[in-house]
């Protein structure tokens, strides 16, 4: 799909191309999401220098770019994005002329225990790098950033409707209330001082790469190792579950030809109760397994509600699909089978994760700037 996507953009997408995408930095670029995108824009855009800022905290792992570290366009630079110096320097020392922004504190469950660090990274951190595009960027007209955000921002649906671009904000958790608040922020600095922006709201990613505090790669974690696989209420909540690839493939076209002030929403079509999913994980992993049917199941445990949990998620992605010619590639039972497969046949990085080890090793590779 995406060599054809390329042609039918033609020279539109050419030209885009010479402008804000000569040297990019993305933020995140060593968590789950990023490195994907990362990959992407290394492997599909040789002539664009591609430079990763991260700060590496737990879901920091350069494990996740071993296959493209050593690639000419590709630099890791390690560094936190609520450090307004470093980031002044940075943008002094490398003409950037777009942004992918990833870098966030992105599990619910965390942001519960520990708002703060959300607050942080997610709105300071934020602000802290629009600022720094503001002080470097002389002629917005070549430049870009594009903020990577969550459907988590529009709130809990009930059993029926979507979200649409156009759905008010109703975010309820820190964790959303902290991606609310830097969508609004970015926008603000689009009206207020002309700022080059794109924002995407997305649904829930899976695939290769995602730490193990997230559903779906917990429970592969669990059903691994014969630990239960805790639910949280009655497994009734309800998720929109895309492939982590059908995500970058969307950020990719967003930042090559995404309208500026524009939001796009991103999503799958692809509503599932907690309960339905992990039974069907719970299948795929007895047969990929070879266990006798039903091994997996026993595992599910109910626990505890998470502390106001959201009902239900759901996106019409109809104007990135209309605009910009994007659909999802894998059906949900194929990407999961994927998602599977990749895990089975990468248990040293789950173990590498799970131990830690992964932290020491790429922290002492490389200092903070
Ligand atoms: P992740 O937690 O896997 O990765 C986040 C990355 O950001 C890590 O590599 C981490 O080291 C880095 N980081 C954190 N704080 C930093 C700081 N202060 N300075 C520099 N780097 C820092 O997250 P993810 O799941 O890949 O999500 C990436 C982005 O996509 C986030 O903005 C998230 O809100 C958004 N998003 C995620 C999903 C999803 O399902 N995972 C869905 C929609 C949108
Ligand atoms: P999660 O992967 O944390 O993503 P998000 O909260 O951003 O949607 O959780 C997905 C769903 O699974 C959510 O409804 C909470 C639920 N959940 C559990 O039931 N048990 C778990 O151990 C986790 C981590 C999540």
């Amino acid at each position: 799909r995406n060599p054809s996507v390329r042609m039918e953009l033609g020279n539109e997408y050419q030209i885009k191309k010479q402008t804000h995408m000569k040297t990019i930095l993305i933020t995140g670029g060593a968590g789950f999401i990023g490195s994907h995108v990362i990959r992407r824009m290394v492997t599909f855009h040789p002539e664009t220098r591609v430079l990763n800022l991260d700060q590496l905290t737990y879901a920091g792992n350069l494990e996740n770019l071993k296959d493209i570290e050593n690639a000419p366009n590709y630099q890791f630079i390690r560094g936190d994005i609520c450090n307004t110096a470093f980031l002044e320097r940075l943008f002094q020392d490398y003409e950037i002329d777009g942004v992918i922004h990833l870098a966030a504190e992105s599990h619910v469950d965390r942001s519960i225990a520990d708002p703060m660090a959300f607050i942080n990274t997610n709105i300071v951190g934020t602000v802290n790098l629009l600022n720094a595009c503001r002080g470097a960027w002389k002629d917005l007209s070549t430049k870009l950033f594009y903020h990577i955000s969550t459907d988590e921002v529009y709130g809990s649906l009930g059993k029926d409707g979507l979200f649409t671009e156009e759905t008010a904000y109703d975010p309820r958790s820190p964790y959303s209330a902290s991606k609310a608040s830097s969508d609004h922020l970015v926008r603000a600095y689009y009206h207020t001082y002309g700022m080059p922006v794109v924002i995407s709201n997305c649904s829930n990613n899976y695939g290769p790469n995602q730490f193990p505090e997230k559903l779906i790669p917990l429970a592969i974690h669990n059903i691994l190792n014969m630990k239960p696989i805790p639910i949280y209420g009655k497994g009734e909540n309800i998720r929109d579950w895309l492939y982590v690839e059908d995500h970058a493939s969307a950020i990719e076209l967003i930042f090559s030809r995404g309208v500026h002030g524009r939001t796009y929403n991103i999503g799958g079509l692809n509503e599932w109760t907690n309960i339905d999913l992990i039974r069907l994980l719970c299948r795929i992993m007895d047969e990929k397994l070879e266990r006798v049917p039903g091994t997996s199941e026993k595992l599910i445990t109910f626990v505890k509600d998470r502390a106001g949990h959201d009902l239900r998620y759901a996106i019409d992605s109809t104007r990135i699909e209309e605009e910009l010619n994007w659909k999802p590639s894998l059906t949900f039972e194929q990407g999961l089978a994927r998602t599977v497969e990749w895990y089975l046949q990468n248990i040293a990085w789950m173990e590498n994760v799970t131990s830690g080890a992964y932290q020491s090793y790429y922290r002492t590779q490389y200092e903070e700037r």
